[in-house]
């Protein structure tokens, strides 16, 4: 027996003004595409904003649906509509950002399960890590390295 250790180095702020320029204008860009959210049912916006290597910068936000299955998540909008407008474009990062009209959210908002799986295809083709950097809407913001750290026996292409 061997064990295996998937542990996870996280970088913690306490304010997006630690973050680099660069990172900041990601962020408001995010934040941005949170307030224009279609989020009625749940009353969740979240917000996503992705850094193409030509400097480009692609939004998305959750779009919900009166039949709930039928919406999307603010990561998978954005990352799809980068592939759709940027075929092969290297996803240098993503900023993400999550509010509600009910509750503060203070704690940082991790993409989910389906879009961390959506987003780590774009990272295992172009062999190159993605930056993750989340927040709520007030509170610390994280940073992580590459999507691959947050899917630990990643499911890929070269399975199948
Ligand atoms: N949502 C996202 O947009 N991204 C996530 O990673 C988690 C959840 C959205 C989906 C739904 O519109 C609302 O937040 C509540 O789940």
């Amino acid at each position: 027996m061997k064990e295996i250790d998937f542990s996870l180095k996280a970088k913690m702020f306490d304010s997006v003004s630690e973050l680099s320029q660069d990172e900041q204008n990601l962020m408001d860009k995010a934040i941005e595409a949170r307030n224009n959210a279609y989020a009625p049912y749940s009353k969740f916006q979240v917000g996503a904003s992705i850094l193409l290597d030509n400097g480009v910068i692609v939004t998305g936000n959750n779009q919900e649906n009166a039949a709930y299955p039928s919406g999307m998540c603010a990561e998978r909008v954005a990352i799809w509509s980068a592939g759709a407008q940027y075929p092969n474009m290297i996803v240098k990062k993503i900023a993400i950002t999550a509010a509600s009209s009910e509750i503060e959210v203070k704690n940082p908002v991790g993409p989910c399960g389906a879009c961390r799986q959506a987003l780590y295809e774009y990272e295992f083709n172009q062999k190159e890590p993605i930056e993750i950097i989340f927040m709520g809407e007030t509170g610390k913001i994280i940073k992580v390295t590459s999507l691959a750290s947050l899917l630990p026996f990643s499911f890929d292409s070269s399975y199948l």
